[in-house]
């Protein structure tokens, strides 16, 4: 494999030293680039995208012909593991994804099985082995998949949804029944992701997008519970580094210390908790990404920067921050504000390394 000529994003995440405050953006292959819409339009849908290996590599290296990036993201969605798993995904425009079959009783759950991953995943396999060769070293290549809860929010419900009615009435009607799938889910994740790293993932991040929802009780017992056995059972190491994770659970600032003890090497934020205080709480123990919040990026060039600035001041001194958004850049952003933020993390964050 090629050496890797930087490696500062996965440096901040094992905490040792960097020169620079390493920066990635969540959905930073995506609507509001140009070259990202044109590729989109010929590809006719997003699934046809994704399960293209040559175009799901060019999107991915979009961002980084434009910007500084110190990390790729493999173009895919979490959504991949229940289309899998025989779902049927779909996005309908303005809408979002849509499953043509859901989870609804005992007997849908007893039918799904872990989907093999070289079979009716492969693609995404095809799509980061191109990558990596593509790549060619330039900055490491992040995998990642959905939490078992958030997909299966997305499987009970359909789609997207306000409120989550059906999943919750799940949960609190028919705990076992809810354990069930995430318990199948999770072994789909654990082997999902094993995949990955072995197709060339260098680092792993796990989007819990729907955790912030449950009550603490029940964010211990049907989210982060099945976070900590798929962290448990992935592959750490390839090409003899270390393959770090990070867990982002969107809303979940008030459970911190408790997602800082499933094992994994660094949390994501998002704009609703304070990085210093983030930091506080977690000591040493963890990195964490972010977590400016998306909007800001439609204000002013010179208000990106100024927020840049206290994101920065706000977690200090010292290696263990990657920065980000907390949560995907939108759509409708000025590709010109993407690259003010990367140029402000680069050069305002030097005095903090030193
Ligand atoms: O970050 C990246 O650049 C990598 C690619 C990526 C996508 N989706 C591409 C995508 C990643 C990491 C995801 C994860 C994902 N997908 C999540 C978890 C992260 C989060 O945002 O909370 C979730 C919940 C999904 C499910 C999903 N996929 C939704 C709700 C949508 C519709 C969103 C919308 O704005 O229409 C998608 C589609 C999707 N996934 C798009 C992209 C770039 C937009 C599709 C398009 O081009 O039309």
């Amino acid at each position: 494999m090629t050496e890797l000529k930087n490696d500062r994003y996965l440096r901040a995440l094992l905490k040792q030293p960097v020169d620079k405050t390493p920066v990635w953006v969540m959905r930073q292959a995506g609507r509001y680039l140009p070259e990202y819409r044109e590729v989109r339009a010929k590809a006719g849908d997003f699934m046809t995208l994704c399960s293209t290996p040559e175009l799901a590599c060019e999107v991915t290296l979009q961002p980084l012909r434009r910007y500084d990036l110190d990390a790729a993201i493999i173009f895919s969605d979490i959504l991949t593991i229940p289309d899998a798993m025989g779902l049927g995904l779909h996005f309908v425009t303005g809408e979002g994804p849509k499953f043509s079959k859901t989870i609804q009783t005992p007997a849908d759950i007893k039918n799904l099985t872990v989907p093999d991953m070289e079979d009716s995943l492969g693609y995404v396999m095809d799509a980061i082995r191109l990558t990596r060769r593509e790549i060619d070293g330039k900055v490491p290549l992040i995998g990642f998949s959905g939490s078992p809860w958030t997909l299966a929010c997305y499987m009970i419900e359909g789609g997207s949804s306000k409120d989550f009615a059906k999943i919750k009435g799940m949960m609190f009607d028919a705990p076992d029944q809810m354990h069930a799938l995430l318990d199948v889910l999770a072994d789909s994740v654990i082997a999902y992701l094993n995949a990955q790293i072995q197709a060339g993932a260098q680092a792993i991040m796990l989007f819990d997008t729907w955790g912030g929802l449950l009550s603490p009780e029940n964010y211990n017992a049907f989210s982060l519970a099945y976070m900590k056995k798929i962290i448990s059972g992935l592959q750490r190491e390839a090409d003899g580094r270390e393959v770090p994770v990070t867990l982002f659970t969107k809303g979940g600032g008030q459970w911190l210390e408790a997602m800082a003890e499933t094992g994994v090497n660094s949390l994501g934020l998002d704009w609703t908790t304070d990085i210093t205080q983030a930091r506080q709480r977690v000591g040493n123990k963890v990195t964490l990404q972010g977590n400016m919040d998306p909007c800001v990026l439609y204000a002013s060039g010179d208000t990106v920067e100024r927020e840049v600035m206290k994101i920065l001041a706000g977690f200090g001194k010292g290696t263990g921050h990657v920065f980000n958004l907390g949560h995907g850049i939108h759509p409708a952003v000025d590709p010109e504000n993407m690259a003010r933020l990367v140029d402000a993390v680069h050069t305002h964050s030097k005095p903090y390394h030193q």
